[in-house]
């Protein structure tokens, strides 16, 4: 009887220990579930349609020119982009803002805006310049192309902005995100103080997935 009982309590202890853990790793895998969801709702607040949006409001081309003698590209381009945070309850933390651009697919500059955190319902305008001269690479039909844009005053250039951001939700922040925006911009030269042709137009940007 004594060791039919003790044999039964031992078997209850193990049996406990056992359930103990069982229980303990069903917690864990239960929270790191919920992290992730967490995270993942965020993101979706964050980034579906019609939240955070970007636009260049404006757009100033001083100089554009490229010579096919040294392959140079002469610049001087100053942009106005809004940035919208439209959610009520999420402020966004942008911790990297590397601003791109590029002619016919090859990127001649790159500017870093400085961080800065954008509360709820906030627009900030982030005004990057690129001025300067790089070396491009453009092929003889890249050059036709660029001869008919500085006829026409008008160039295509575009913008990515490279973010790393981070999400503050009440006290908590969850982070990082790097989301990619594209913004294809169609831009007037303005020669001598005049533009070349019509005035730029608001463009909204993309995410870049
Ligand atoms: C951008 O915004 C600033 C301040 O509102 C303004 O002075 C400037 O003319 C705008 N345009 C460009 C191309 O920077
Ligand atoms: C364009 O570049 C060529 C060669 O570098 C230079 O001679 C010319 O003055 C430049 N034009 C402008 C408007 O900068
Ligand atoms: C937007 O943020 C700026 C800087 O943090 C702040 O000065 C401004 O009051 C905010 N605007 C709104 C509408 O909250
Ligand atoms: C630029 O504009 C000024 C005054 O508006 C004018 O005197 C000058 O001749 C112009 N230069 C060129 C190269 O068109």
């Amino acid at each position: 009887m004594g060791s039919k009982n003790g044999c039964g309590c031992c078997s209850c202890l193990c049996g406990c220990l056992f359930s103990c853990l069982l229980s303990l790793i069903f917690q864990i895998l239960f929270t790191l579930l919920i992290i992730l969801a967490l995270a993942g709702f965020i993101f979706w607040l964050i980034f579906r349609p019609n939240e955070v949006k970007f636009h260049v409001t404006d757009a100033s081309l001083t100089q554009f020119n490229f010579s096919t003698g040294d392959n140079n590209l002469h610049y001087n381009l100053a942009l106005n982009v809004s940035v919208r945070n439209p959610n009520k309850r999420i402020g966004i933390y942008y911790d990297r803002i590397e601003a791109n651009a590029y002619y016919q697919g090859q990127r001649f500059d790159t500017e870093t805006l400085t961080p800065f955190y954008q509360g709820h319902k906030n627009t900030t305008v982030l005004s990057p310049v690129f001025q300067g001269q790089r070396l491009l690479t453009l092929g003889s039909g890249d050059v036709s192309k660029f001869d008919s844009e500085k006829t026409d005053g008008t160039f295509g250039v575009s913008l990515r902005l490279n973010l790393r951001i981070r999400a503050k939700l009440g006290w908590i922040k969850i982070g990082h995100f790097k989301p990619k925006i594209k913004c294809g911009l169609k831009v007037p030269l303005k020669s001598n103080g005049t533009l070349s042709a019509a005035a730029f137009e608001t463009t909204k940007c993309d995410f870049d997935l």
